[in-house]
């Protein structure tokens, strides 16, 4: 059966602003991080502690991450992928982080530059440290239903690389279909595999809407037990060393479909889509969650 409540992460703030041509003012990503702590979500991602060079968007990451009000209940992890990384977030005021590997060698070598048995080494420094300082570490795992560069990923390997990130001691993997490319029978194949390994409390699904498949593949994800759910509001996101990716699943969309189940998540529909109207007037572009087209129709 379906869970009773379900965990909205929502990761506009770094996934969806990180993908923008356009680079968004600091003041205007803390105002939509702060409008989004008023909306009761409970974890908002804020930002990336990665190199300025790779990713211009994110390079006021230390900026962000002390000028956001932080609400009581609501918790803001960052993107660590190294040691270098991770003593800038905690330098930052960063109290939880998360590491991000791959199912596919080609996509860990073009977004990180290193293999995924080097990146894991990485991951296992960041995890020790932040461990020692009682950082919750999160996991990501991208390409976990295909890989812009080599088509189908296994869910053998998706699960040895979600194992590894589990055993070194992330509290939660998130299984990324970095390019939308999976369905609802792949989800189910990817997740029957991971879940032999890792039990389903453990696991999120972090799904890309690129194939118009992301709110089945989720819905597919509930109905076999998980119950974090990662989303972007206005469906911003995607990943610069990811062609062809576009935004994740918009969370408005997600939250109707959720309160239509009758779901709890104790987010405020109404709210996140003032905040995603926010972001979307900011950055100049129409809004990609159908949900927010349909109420502002209306
Ligand atoms: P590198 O060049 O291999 O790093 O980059 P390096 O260790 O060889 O060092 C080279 C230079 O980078 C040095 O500077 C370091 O100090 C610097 P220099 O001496 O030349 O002046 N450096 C750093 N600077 C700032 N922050 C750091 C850092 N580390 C080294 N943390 C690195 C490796 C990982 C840094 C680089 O490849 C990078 O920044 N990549 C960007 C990755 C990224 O942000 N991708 C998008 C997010 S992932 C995603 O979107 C997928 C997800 O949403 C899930 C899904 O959808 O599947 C999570
Ligand atoms: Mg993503």
């Amino acid at each position: 059966g379906l869970p009773e409540f379900v965990k909205i992460v929502e990761v506009g703030p770094r996934d969806g602003l990180q993908n923008e041509k356009v680079i968004v003012p600091t003041d205007t990503k803390i105002e939509f991080i702060n409008r989004l702590s008023q909306t009761g979500l409970s974890v908002i991602e804020v930002t990336s502690f990665v190199s300025s060079k790779w990713v211009p968007q994110m390079a006021d990451h230390t900026e962000v991450m002390k000028g956001i009000h932080q609400y009581p209940g609501v918790r803001y992890p960052v993107l660590t992928p190294n040691l270098q990384g991770f003593q800038r977030a905690v330098a930052a005021g960063a109290t939880e982080i998360s590491v991000f590997g791959a199912a596919s060698e080609s996509f860990s070598k073009k977004n990180i530059n290193c293999s995924i048995e080097e990146s894991m080494r990485k991951f296992e420094e960041v995890v020790k440290s932040a461990r020692h300082m009682n950082i919750p570490a999160r996991g990501y795992v991208s390409c976990a239903l295909g890989c812009p560069y080599e088509g189908s990923i296994t869910p053998q390997k998706v699960t040895e690389v979600s194992k590894r990130l589990y055993s070194m001691g992330c509290y939660e993997i998130s299984l990324g279909d970095t390019i939308g490319v999976g369905t609802p029978g792949s989800m189910k194949r990817m997740l029957e595999s991971v879940m032999k390994e890792i039990p389903p409390g453990a696991l999120a699904v972090h799904c890309h809407d690129t194939y118009g498949q992301a709110l089945a593949n989720i819905l597919t994800a509930l109905q076999m037990g998980i119950n974090v759910v990662d989303s972007a509001v206005s469906g911003l996101g995607g990943c610069p060393y990811a062609n062809g990716a576009s935004g994740n699943v918009a969370t408005e969309d997600l939250i109707y479909m959720l309160n239509g189940l009758g779901l709890n998540t104790g987010v405020n529909l109404h709210k996140v889509m003032e905040a995603g109207d926010f972001i979307c007037k900011a950055v100049n572009k129409t809004t990609n969650s159908k949900v927010a087209q349909a109420s502002f129709n209306a």
